[in-house]
């Protein structure tokens, strides 16, 4: 199949190598030169497992090329899959003009027919806005279907996500449509949903709000423990079994970050208001959200009223592990929240210090854990990389002015770390 990829951020990227590497001959677009630049050597503008060899590989066996213009594409493509990015407007409603551009684009030079693939993150009732453009804008009598099959691939496993996903939703307004994309799926073996547009649209929205409001429910879980003896984990554990609940997405901590979950959230509330639909668990899931910094710091000011010259290391700053993404990570608001009370941070991050510079300029970036644990008043666990599970925890006692952990992520046994002469404050645990 020949494909056409519009957009080379995370989910045009990935998408792009992915089918590539199924065989097909792939060309992703991107109006960055910088980023097409790179892209033809082979540099990756993001970080993420497996991703470069996957790209170098199939660039190298010619079937994936990068290119500024998608225009003269356009006609050579069988599919065109839409993959720009949908940042929200300040007031939370989803920013469409670069899905609009990609659609003009394609309306401009539509010679015969295509199937348009909405695979960005978009509001329902996108798709018919898709086809509205392309209609307005097309110069001939060209045929074409806008179909909604969303990305579901996680940050930090995406390559494995796209190659082994839970589901592929494919909304479409025929069978027929909806066939011709299967067709690219089938060898994937993963669970289809075929659907109208809207539907899928919507599904994309419905799952991420759930997880969300997921996480928001067992940090508010976590409250109630800290304060009635409880274990999280254990509650999580107890809880998660059952497969009616099930166990992923029920980890205390710091609460959701990142590019989608935060930003879907608040655009299905802006989609909801605008149909007259109240979403409250919705509003309460972000108001959860939004205070969890704020609870992670009051544990610290609780422990050390004085903060200011205190210096606090941080382990941890990209939002997730295993990215460089640093947007919506809880460690800006943490770092803001102790800049605010007058303390100082010294921090580590296995990848994300380049991006996380750019933003926390007063930070001082370290070059390993036990760097950002000398000297400083105590070590907070931001991030839960897997590096900082079997650190070793004696050097780090001995290089901490003050041995107290606050672990936002719950990544240590607290009778371990006590043993070893911790005091160590985790959350959702008395
Ligand atoms: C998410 C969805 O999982 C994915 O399907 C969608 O395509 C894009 O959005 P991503 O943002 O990459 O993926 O990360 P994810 O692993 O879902 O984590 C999101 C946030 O939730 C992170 O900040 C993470 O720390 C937090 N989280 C996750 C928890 O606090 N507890 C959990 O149990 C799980």
């Amino acid at each position: 199949m020949r494909i056409l990829v519009m957009g080379c951020g995370y989910v045009g990227l990935v998408t792009g190598a992915v089918f590539s590497d199924m065989g097909n001959e792939v060309t992703c677009a991107d109006v960055d030169k910088n980023r097409v630049a790179s892209l033809n050597k082979k540099i990756m503008p993001i970080y993420e497992p497996g991703l470069e060899e996957m790209v170098r590989r199939n660039m190298e066996e010619g079937r994936l090329s990068f290119v500024l213009d998608a225009g003269p594409h356009v006609e050579w493509a069988e599919i065109i899959f839409i993959c720009v990015g949908t940042p929200p407007k300040d007031d939370g409603e989803t920013d469409l003009s670069q899905v609009e551009g990609a659609a003009r684009l394609i309306g401009e030079r539509l010679t015969g027919y295509k199937i348009v693939v909405n695979k960005s993150t978009v509001p329902v009732g996108t798709g018919d806005f898709v086809r509205r453009v392309i209609n307005e804008t097309k110069t001939t009598g060209a045929d074409f279907d806008v179909v909604s099959n969303p990305e579901f691939l996680r940050e930090g496993s995406a390559i494995a996500d796209a190659l082994n996903p839970e589901r592929v939703v494919i909304g479409a307004s025929s069978k027929h449509v909806a066939m011709k994309l299967l067709e690219m799926y089938y060898t994937l073996g993963a669970p289809v949903i075929i659907t109208d547009v809207a539907s899928a649209e919507l599904i994309k929205y419905a799952s991420n709000a759930f997880l969300a409001m997921k996480i928001s429910f067992i940090n508010e879980i976590a409250d109630i423990c800290e304060k009635s003896g409880a274990n999280v984990a254990d509650v999580a554990r107890g809880v998660g079994v059952d497969r009616r609940i099930g166990r992923e997405f029920l980890n205390a901590g710091l609460g959701f970050g990142g590019s989608c979950f935060p930003k879907d959230v608040v655009s299905l509330l802006h989609t909801s208001n605008g149909l007259g639909v109240e979403f409250d668990m919705l509003k309460a899931t972000l108001a959860v959200n939004g205070g969890r910094a704020a609870h992670f710091v009051t544990r610290i000011t609780n422990r050390f009223p004085d903060m200011a010259g205190k210096t606090f290391g941080v382990l941890g700053l990209a939002f997730k592990p295993d990215t460089d993404d640093m947007r919506e990570a809880k460690s800006v608001e943490i770092i803001k929240l102790l800049d605010e009370k007058g303390a100082k941070v010294k921090a580590y991050d296995p990848v994300a210090m380049a991006n996380a510079k750019k933003i926390l300029p007063g930070v001082a970036m370290c070059d390993n854990a036990y760097e950002a644990a000398k000297g400083a008043d105590g070590l907070l666990i931001v991030t839960e990389w897997r590096e900082f599970r079997q650190l070793n925890m004696e050097r780090i006692k001995s290089l901490l002015k003050t041995p107290v952990i606050f672990d936002g992520r719950n990544i240590y046994d607290p009778d371990r770390i006590r043993a070893i002469g911790f005091e160590y404050y985790c959350v959702g645990k008395a």
